[in-house]
């Protein structure tokens, strides 16, 4: 480059030396000048042009280095601070041009990283996971739900791999293949249940990511996890269908019976019988109702708790004394058993007290004559955390161990018209199991048929609720 402007200046000195060292030789000619003074004017005029010739292509020079250097930082993405603009330098019109055109370019190339960004944070905040293909099925782009959704790892990079082979699930596999024949503008939609690290129900969509006019589309697929959803949808279902079906058989009695007797019925013992069923049913439908607004309240956390420090001895022993004359009656012994040197529990009383309650109305409904059921209050430490036991143990009928998991549902019962028949709702243990998690405690349940039934309410001690409770307030 430097050579090229050398040539150049050189050109321009010939063409302004060149006519007037013409000019000079036709005076010597014509004898006009003498021939020394035009040798001597001849030389200066070589001497000087040369001299121009080599300052401005050491100027030039400087500015050709500075534009390569310009040129270079451009190329790593820097703004070109290197550029010197000379006012009358020789590229003083192309290294303006040059910076002008790097700062537009800069500007774009900034505007771009930002939108690239923020599509990135998009993508990887999204809950659904998306994968982009290629015509041929090829991974171009693939988000972090996508990671997790398909048990990929979180660090390879999977740009290149197929997506049938990433992911092994025939539904998924299915659904790959038509997105990538189909071939139309709109929106390919379909749900379907897979198996990858258990089951889960998908809702997929597919659609044309079109490019370049002489390239086929790519794929954009979104993966929704709707397992949860159908998860509730299905638990509201069934709640419904409990529901009608708890409220239904009491209100078929209660017509039934005040219709008999409608009709007249002569013998008073009779009488007496059916109105003690209609009175029975009332209550069985007024303690549902009152149940099943107790733990909608308790859901919604319309029922705040009065935390107190409780002695978790007075919660076993209270408990357990207003069920004496019901043992007593059934033919059940009771205990109690408490450590000694209980830290305090922070709890609402009466709350805890209506846990207790339950367990030993559930020990002693399932507990048939001549057993035993014991309350106890024990130290436990669980997850490194102090914490107290409360445990209602019964030598009852037991529970098969297929229905430990769902004892706490709501209207969950074993056996369903045995419960009904001694006046369950089947809401007791689900308000157990509400209660004692507003107090960030667990409850588990352990049994062996015809041997016994174990429930065990871990409470944190003092320190622990103290804090969540805080954190409530
Ligand atoms: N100690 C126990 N021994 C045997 N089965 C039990 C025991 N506790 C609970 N169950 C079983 O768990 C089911 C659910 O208990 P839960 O307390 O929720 O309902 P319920 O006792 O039937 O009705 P409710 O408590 O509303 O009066 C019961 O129907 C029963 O089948
Ligand atoms: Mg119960």
């Amino acid at each position: 480059m430097t050579k090229l402007f050398d040539r150049r200046v050189a050109l321009s000195a010939f063409f302004t030396l060149g006519p007037a060292a013409l000019l000079l030789l036709g005076l010597a000619a014509a004898g006009r000048v003498a021939a020394w003074l035009v040798a001597a004017a001849l030389l200066a005029a070589v001497a000087i042009g040369l001299l121009a010739a080599a300052l401005t292509a050491k100027a030039t020079a400087r500015q050709a280095q500075g534009l390569t250097l310009a040129a270079r930082e451009l190329r790593s993405g820097r703004r070109p601070a290197s550029l010197l603009i000379e006012e009358h330098g020789p590229l003083h019109h192309a290294a303006r041009e040059l910076v002008s055109a790097a700062q537009s370019l800069l500007a774009e190339l900034a505007a771009l990283a930002e939108q690239r960004d923020e599509f990135e944070a998009i993508l990887r905040g999204m809950t659904e996971a998306v994968v982009v293909t290629a015509a041929s099925g090829e991974v171009m782009l693939l988000n972090d739900a996508a990671r997790r959704m398909f048990a990929l790892n979180s660090q390879t990079d999977y740009r290149g791999h197929n997506l049938v082979e990433l992911c092994r699930d025939p539904a998924v596999q299915r659904f790959i293949g038509a997105a990538i024949a189909h071939s139309g503008p709109d929106v390919l939609s379909t749900e379907f249940d897979v198996n990858i690290s258990g089951p889960r129900h998908l809702r997929a969509s597919a659609a044309p990511l079109a490019r370049n006019n002489d390239r086929k589309p790519w794929s954009v697929l979104v993966f929704h996890d709707l397992t949860q959803l159908k998860a509730y949808e299905s638990l509201r279902t069934d709640f419904i269908a409990n529901l009608t079906h708890e409220i239904r058989t009491p209100l078929t009695a209660l017509r039934g019976y005040a219709e008999t007797l409608l009709k007249g019925v002569d013998d008073v013992a009779t009488q007496r019988r059916f109105l003690s069923i209609i009175g029975r049913q009332s209550d069985r439908l007024a303690r549902l109702i009152d149940d099943l607004v107790e733990l909608s309240d308790l859901e919604r956390g319309f029922a705040p708790l009065r935390i107190q420090q409780v002695r978790p001895e007075r919660l076993a022993e209270e408990a357990i004394e207003l069920v004496r004359d019901r043992a007593q009656k059934a033919g059940i012994e009771l205990q109690v058993r408490c450590d000694q040197g209980l830290p305090a529990v922070m709890a609402d009383y009466d709350r805890m007290n209506q846990v207790m309650i339950n367990l030993l109305d559930n020990a002693l409904k399932y507990t048939p004559r001549g057993g035993e059921v014991v309350a106890e209050a024990r130290n436990s430490m669980q997850a490194g955390q102090v914490g107290v036991e409360l445990i209602v143990r019964d030598t009852g009928e037991g529970i098969p161990a297929e229905h430990l998991p769902r004892l706490t549902e709501r209207f969950y019962r074993v056996d369903r018209a045995r419960s009904r028949e001694l006046g369950g709702t089947g809401l007791g243990l689900a308000i157990v199991k509400h209660i004692v998690q507003l107090h960030q405690g667990r409850v588990t349940i352990t049994s062996q048929v015809h041997e016994g039934t174990t429930v065990t309410v871990w409470l944190p001690a003092v320190a622990g609720v103290a804090a969540a409770a805080r954190q409530e307030a």
